[in-house]
């Protein structure tokens, strides 16, 4: 949610963070900015709408400088307009600052600035930031250099409510970018020669692969050829040079023409990678070394509690069915937002798992938190290694299912559920799952790469299914016990990229008032593999076709012939278990909303009003 981009070193500064914002524009699309310093002054130059639009702009009227911040903005205060956008500076115009997060109590700074005489352009909480540091820089009386801005930041951060990734440069310092962390991320990217700040790490990995993630409270001051860090609270600051994990290539599209669809087909490796050295045929089990977890004490747990949003969120109810069923152990999805605030019943023996691709997810962060404050024991399931849930958990399960771009998630979807599995598959062995059964449940998941693959192979069918339904008003995704979940993720990706209404709802509901909305125009897309409710799905089937609805089934190769008499579109998945059933049914549905929004011509990588990591509440 908003990216942030800094340079310093010895190329021209504007490259460098286009090319970083443009990685980076998943976090949002709204409007983007670019500050350079050049010969004592400060050239800015920022656009409404993508970064194509400000890389236009800056062909025309170009920024010089070998140094420079910008950003890539998805709204929060403050509507969508030049002023509005990053970066801002503050009264003298020599101090300028881009922005990630929200300053809660920037209408009360605000008004105190207006007392001190300050006016302002905008209506961002961000200005208010850069006039606030920029009073404080005035009044100090060292002379002008890196120690006077740092102590300047100090103070100012130290009179802010909020979370802030922040880098700001001054005029009057033209040998240093200064960065601050508090709630959303920020990272300081180690060149030779140069130095960078990003909100994320794809922005530079073409140019480096040594990265500082910073924490909570950390100031960071890079020049091309050093950096420190410092605490806010004062004193140095503890930090560690890591290798970023991937290269430029994995952030690329490759031969793609989507992030989308290149994450959609990356899937039997990312489930593979999810898998990779967790699955023990001598134990007949899983074997999850991060969770810092004993069997003693796993086999103590009476409840576990699954938490995160949007995606992770049916992520995570598809874990309570998986769970529930193999391991036989109660499980509670709460949405991350709503956990943070509702005060349920915790017993001592609850597990509560926060489940997020980002590991920056504000409400899921805020979940985290709100269990350990409660004294339990507080988990993640994560992609980002560097992220902030990654760090704070007590324990967890990495996803390593490489970035994820698109910000439909997809690929996070599915290696979060195989996690989820791999979870009831140790904790099922540790009560009461045998070894042969055990062994069995390997086997199955060993084979879903190549399950996969042949879902992935019907793309072609999908599109033309796609296309036939792609002027529908609105959709119905419906299924039952372990698919229940995957209907509303169906939902969630159709809405998300092709802007056609669609709601998820458990097959059988249907009769019970969700049927007033069946008509010949609103297609319903009904997940029916063979299963244990596989007759009752066709019933349900029968009614929506009894009311002329139209019909997308997905269903299993096995029942081609049953479903081609009572559907008006098939999309087959290979024979598996009910449990591993959510992994393959929803590729299909990626695929299908995919499409769709191609057929409509939809952004489908960067949708409106959306972004990729929401990181403020
Ligand atoms: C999914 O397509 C969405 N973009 C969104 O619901 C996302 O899953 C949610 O915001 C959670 O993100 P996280 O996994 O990074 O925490």
């Amino acid at each position: 949610m908003c990216g942030i981009v800094g340079y310093i070193g010895k190329n021209d500064a504007v490259p460098v963070l286009l090319d970083g914002l443009r990685r980076l524009e998943y976090r949002g699309y709204d409007s983007a900015g670019i500050a350079t310093l050049f010969d004592g002054r400060v050239e800015s130059r920022k656009r409404t709408g993508r970064i194509a639009n400000l890389a236009e702009l800056l062909q025309q009227s170009p920024a010089p400088g070998r140094i420079g911040i910008s950003h890539t903005r998805w709204a929060t205060h403050g509507g969508v307009s030049d002023e509005n956008a990053h970066p801002h500076h503050d009264r003298s115009g020599r101090l300028w600052l881009c922005h990630n997060g929200v300053i809660e109590n920037y209408a009360t700074l605000r008004e105190q600035l207006a007392t001190d005489g300050h006016t302002f352009e905008g209506q961002t909480d961000t200005e208010i930031l850069a006039h606030l540091i920029g009073r404080e820089y005035d009044a100090l009386s060292q002379p002008a250099g890196k120690a006077r801005i740092v102590e300047a930041l100090r103070s100012a951060l130290k009179q802010v409510v909020g979370t802030y990734g922040i880098v700001l440069m001054h005029a009057d310092v033209p040998d240093c970018i200064v960065g601050a962390r508090r709630g959303s991320p920020l990272v300081l990217g180690v060149g030779k020669g140069e130095n960078f700040f990003a909100s994320d790490v794809s922005a530079i990995v073409a140019h480096t692969r040594e990265a500082v993630y910073l924490k909570d409270f950390d100031i960071a001051v890079i020049g091309s050829e050093d950096f420190e860090i410092t605490s806010l609270l004062g004193g140095a600051s503890g930090f560690e040079v890591s290798k970023v994990e991937f290269t430029a290539d994995d952030v690329s599209k490759g031969k793609y023409p989507h992030y989308m669809l290149k994450e959609i087909y990356e899937q039997p490796d990312t489930l593979r990678d999810a898998m990779r050295g967790r699955l023990s045929r001598e134990d007949a089990s899983a074997r999850l070394g991060g969770l810092n977890m004993t069997a003693r004490e796993l086999r103590e747990i009476d409840r576990i509690i699954l938490t995160g949003c949007g995606t992770a969120a049916h992520a995570a109810m598809c874990g309570e069915a998986i769970i529930e069923s193999l391991a036989q152990v109660p499980v509670e999805v709460e949405f991350a937002s709503e956990f943070r605030y509702r005060n349920i019943p915790l017993p001592r023996n609850t597990l509560v798992i926060c489940i997020s691709q980002s590991g920056e997810t504000a409400d899921t962060l805020a979940a985290l938190r709100e269990a350990q404050r409660k004294g339990l024991r507080a988990l993640g399931i994560c992609n980002n290694v560097a992220s902030t849930i990654a760090r704070e958990s007590d324990g967890g399960v990495y996803m390593h299912a490489g970035p994820e771009i698109g910000v439909a998630a997809t690929k996070s979807f599915t290696s979060q559920v195989a996690i989820l599995t791999l979870l009831a598959l140790l904790i099922g062995r540790i009560r009461h799952i045998s070894p042969m059964e055990g062994l069995r449940i390997i086997e199955e998941l060993e084979a879903l790469p190549d399950k996969v693959r042949t879902i992935l192979a019907q793309s072609d069918h999908i599109r033309a299914v796609a296309e036939k339904y792609a002027q529908s008003k609105a959709m119905m995704f419906l299924g039952r016990q372990f698919n229940y979940p995957v209907a509303l993720e169906g939902a969630l990706k159709m809405k998300e990229v092709s802007y056609i209404h669609a709601s998820g709802h458990p097959s059988a509901e249907l009769k019970h008032g969700i049927i007033a909305l069946i008509t010949p125009e609103v297609p319903s897309v009904v997940i029916a593999p063979d299963d244990s409710v596989f007759e009752k799905n066709v019933s349900n089937i029968e009614e929506i076709r009894a009311r002329k609805g139209p019909i997308i089934a997905i269903g299993t190769e096995g029942h081609k012939a049953r479903l081609r008499q009572v559907a008006d579109d098939v999309i087959l998945i290979p024979a598996c278990p009910d449990y591993l059933a959510p992994i393959l049914t929803s590729i299909p549905l990626q695929l299908l909303a995919y499409h769709t929004a191609n057929a409509l011509g939809c952004d489908v990588d960067k949708p409106r009003n959306l972004a990729k990591s929401v990181t403020v509440e």
